[in-house]
Order: structure tokens, then sequence, then C-alpha cells
């Protein structure tokens, strides 16, 4: 049993969905495009599961946060793909991919070819046991990468009001969750091994602004330490979690936030990886000239600072998407991608938005005991990165531009000194 299509995408995420997009923007046919995804839905905005889909009072639910709405862009029903002549084969795991024969075997036992393939598989979370650690199984103990995910996160929290959360991590997954389980009148402890939250990517001082603002909103922090066992009782509930430096926690409920693996697997030994990816050109192609990678798996060039990346983003899988099928449908009009990292978070009523690279040496701006304040990072004498806290439009849009310019930097009291004021006249 099989079929054929001319271009197929392999998973249904976040790049699955603005590929399409993209693929009807530039004239893709009726019939020639197939999207393969395990999720029992067509793509949507991975985002909005930490965000509006666990707040308690008009939750966000699909339809309303299908791709590609996230950029103001159409939001793609399974009506569109319809309309569109899309096939979307959900619920469907692929178990084994041949890049020689250019097919794709599903679990239900079908044979898909493609001429052209995009590899847009994401990453899965990282569970307890990958550390030694046990506790995945019981009811109350939540990961966070998909809709199955985030809708027992909200049937757990909704039997946990009042009570105690314990969220393992201080990244991204830790900040968004902690924040909802408060918004949702749970009592919540954070623990990580780190000195402070964020720890990839903010300085301590940008980290203290953010703890202070939790601890207010009455989250506790247990820095340094990491989990060490988990109390379970005799219905498979996690009842308290045991950390290394022998404190106890009672908990209702964990939440596990502990990093990503790219999804990889069925290329291994077939295509060439790099920094835990799929290595991609400017065109985001892969070592198979048929083969494309877009999103959380693909490590491809940063122009910018002249490294292969791989970047866990949403803004990433959106263009790299855009630029794998304009590389795809129209190579010759079709550069290399030339992107700047953009990452950003809103927890409670706080919003930042952070460009480029953290690297080399940090000065901060702004009010720090108000509203707005920032970073840059300067590096071998030029802006690399840059972060605001509280911005306008106008103020992250000119620390983007600043950013992508690279300004010398020569005086670093002096950046100090003009603060936001050297993005806005860069
Ligand atoms: P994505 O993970 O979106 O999609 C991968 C798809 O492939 C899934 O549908 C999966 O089921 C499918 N798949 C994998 N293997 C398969 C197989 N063998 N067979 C079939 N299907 C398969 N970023 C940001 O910049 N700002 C933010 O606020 C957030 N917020 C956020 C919240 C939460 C809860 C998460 C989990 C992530 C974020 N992110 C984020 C990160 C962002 O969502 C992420 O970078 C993108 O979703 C990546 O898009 P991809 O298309 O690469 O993978
Ligand atoms: P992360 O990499 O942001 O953070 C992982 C955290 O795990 C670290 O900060 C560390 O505190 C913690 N950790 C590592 N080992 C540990 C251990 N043994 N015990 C306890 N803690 C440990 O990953 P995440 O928070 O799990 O997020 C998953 C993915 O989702 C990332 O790719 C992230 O980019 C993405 N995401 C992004 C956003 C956003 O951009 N706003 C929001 C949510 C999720």
């Amino acid at each position: 049993m099989g079929r054929a299509f001319v271009y197929v995408i392999l998973g249904g995420g976040v790049g699955a969905g603005y590929a399409a997009l993209e693929f009807t923007k530039r004239g893709v046919s009726h019939g020639e495009l197939c999207i393969i995804t395990e999720e029992p839905v067509a793509p949507y905005e991975r985002p909005a599961l930490s965000k509006g889909f666990l707040l308690p009072e008009a939750p966000a639910r699909l339809p309303s946060f299908h791709t590609c709405v996230g950029a103001n862009e159409e939001r793609l029903t399974p009506k569109w793909y319809k309309e569109h002549g899309i096939e979307l084969v959900l619920g469907t795991r692929v178990k084994s991919a041949d890049v020689k024969r250019k097919t794709l075997l599903t679990a239900t036992g079908e044979t898909i070819s493609y001429k052209i393939l995009i590899i847009a598989t994401g990453a899965r979370a990282l569970k307890l046991e990958e550390f030694g650690l046990n506790g995945s199984d019981a009811r109350n103990v939540c990961y966070l990468r998909d809709l199955a995910d985030a809708t027992r996160i909200v049937d757990v929290m909704q039997s946990s009001i009042g009570g105690n959360a314990v969220v393992i991590g201080g990244g991204y997954i830790g900040m968004e969750c902690a924040a909802s389980l408060v918004i949702n009148k749970i009592n919540v402890t954070m623990v990580f091994p780190e000195e402070h939250c964020m720890a990839r990517l903010f300085t301590p001082k940008i980290a203290s602004y953010y703890e202070d603002y939790y601890k207010d909103k009455g989250v506790k922090f247990i820095k340094g330490t990491v989990l060490s066992s988990i109390d379970m009782n005799s219905d498979g509930k996690v009842t308290g979690v045991n950390l290394r430096d022998e404190s106890h926690l009672p908990a209702d409920m964990v939440v596990v936030g502990i990093g990503i693996r790219p999804n990889t697997a069925l290329f291994e030994g077939q295509l060439t990886l790099e920094k835990g990816g799929i290595k991609v050109n400017g065109r985001m192609q892969t070592s198979n000239n048929s083969v494309y990678a877009i999103g959380d798996v693909a490590a491809f060039p940063v122009k910018l600072f002249g490294e292969i990346r791989r970047l866990e983003h949403v803004d990433s899988a959106r263009k790299s998407a855009r630029h794998a099928v304009a590389a795809i449908m129209e190579p010759e009009k079709t550069g290399e991608f030339d992107y700047l990292p953009f990452f950003y978070s809103r927890i409670f009523t706080l919003s930042w938005q952070f460009y480029g690279d953290n690297a080399g040496e940090v000065v901060h701006f702004g009010d720090f005991s108000g509203n707005t304040f920032g970073a840059y990072w300067v590096s071998k004498g030029h802006l690399v990165g840059s972060f605001l806290e509280g911005g306008t439009k106008e103020q992250y849009e000119a620390i983007s531009k600043a950013t992508r310019l690279k300004p010398a930097v020569e005086d670093l009291a002096e950046l100090e000194n003009q603060g936001l004021g050297f993005a806005l006249a860069a």
C-alpha cells in the first residue's frame, strides 16, 4: 500500500504550518503536498500551550490558534488544507525513513514516497528517567510539548487548586508554567540546578528581576539542587518530591521542563548531524539534495555569527520553513537564509524580547526597579545581542534593527549611558 507526493512535510507543528502557507503562496498544485504528523490535529501555534491554553478564564482552544495566526497570517484550519488540496495525514507516526529510496514508512504500514522531503519533526521533552529518576508515569507528573500534554496539565491543575505544585527546571517551560499555575491559584515551588532562572539566556541581574517578581506572586525558589526521588501513593499519584539537598516538598502536581532533544532518530546514519540536529546549508538543504530540514530539528548557518546553530524558538521555525519552501520552489531567486535569532516570552503582565547572541560582555540599561530595562551584549567590539523588557513596538524594532547592523561599540560605559537611545539612534 502506498501513496506518492511531490512534496512531503514530515511533522505537523509550527514549521509545517508555515511551510504549507508558503507552498500555496508560491503555487503548489492540488495533490502535490502532504503533511504527515503524529498529532491528531492540524498544525497549531505551540507557544499558546504554555500561555493562553492554561488560563483559568477564557482559555485559548483550537481552532483559534492554528497556524499561521501567530504571525498575523491566515489561520489554517483543516478546511483550509482541504480547499488547497493538501493531504493532511493526522495521528500517524512515521516509523522509518529511507532517503535513498525517498520513502517513509508509517506506523499504520503505509509507504509514502516523495520527490522532496521537508523534515519538521521538532523535538521531544527530556524525561526524568533520562536523568536516572522515575515518576513520569504518575498521573500528576506533567510535561509540556504538545496538545495532549497541555490538556493533561489543565486536568491536573483543576484538581490541584489551592494545593502545591513543584516545577522542575528553571528554563522556558518552568517559568511560563509557574506563572500559569499561580494564575490558577496553585502554590508553586521552582527547583533547578543553576544559580538563577533562565540560565541559558539571562544575566544574574536580569534573572533577579524576574525572580523577585515571581516571589511577589508567592513563588518559592530552590536553586542549586535537583530532584533525587519522587514519593508516590498506591494510586500511582505523586504526593511529594525529595531533593538532593535533602529537603522534601509536598506536591499535588509536578511539572517537568528540563530541556528537549531534537527528533533526529529516523535520519541518523542517513543524513549529516550537527549540534544535536540535522545539518543544513543556507537553503535549509540537508546532506541529501532532496531532503530539507526546518525548525527545532535543523542546525543551520547563522550568517550573522558565521556559525552553525540549532535554535528552539518559534520565529526560527516560521522563517526557516518559509525559506526552505522558497529555496525548493524558486531556487534561482532564493539566496542564503540570513536570520537574526529572536526569542521572546510573556509571563504575567511581563513581556520581553531578545535578538542576536548572548556572547561577550554585558551592559545593562534602564530602570530595573521599574517596568522597562534591558541589556546589550558586546563581542569583539560589536553589538551582538539585545534584550528588552517592557518595550514598545518601536523600541523592540529598534533593538532588532540595531542588533542586525552589529554596530561598533568602543566604550561600554558610554553604551550604558545611552541605554535604549543607542539602539534608537542606530
Ligand atoms: P514542532 O515541535 O512544532 O512540531 C514537530 C511535529 O512533528 C509535531 O507535530 C510532532 O508530533 C511531529 N513528529 C515528530 N516526529 C514524528 C514522526 N516520527 N512521525 C510523525 N510526526 C512526527 N518559542 C518561542 O519563540 N516563543 C514562545 O513563547 C514559545 N513557547 C513555547 C511553548 C511551549 C509549551 C513549547 C513546547 C514550545 C514553545 N516555543 C516557543 C518553542 C516553539 O514552539 C518551537 O520552537 C516550535 O514549535 C518548533 O517548530 P517545529 O515545527 O520545528 O517543531
Ligand atoms: P530549557 O532548555 O529552556 O530549560 C531547561 C531547564 O532544565 C534548565 O534551565 C535547567 O534549569 C533545568 N534542568 C536541567 N537539568 C535538570 C535536572 N537534572 N533537574 C532539574 N532541572 C534541570 O528547556 P525547557 O524549559 O524544558 O523548554 C523546552 C523547549 O521549549 C525549549 O526548546 C524552549 O526553547 C521551548 N520553549 C520556549 C519558550 C519561549 O521561547 N518563550 C516557551 C516555552 C518553551
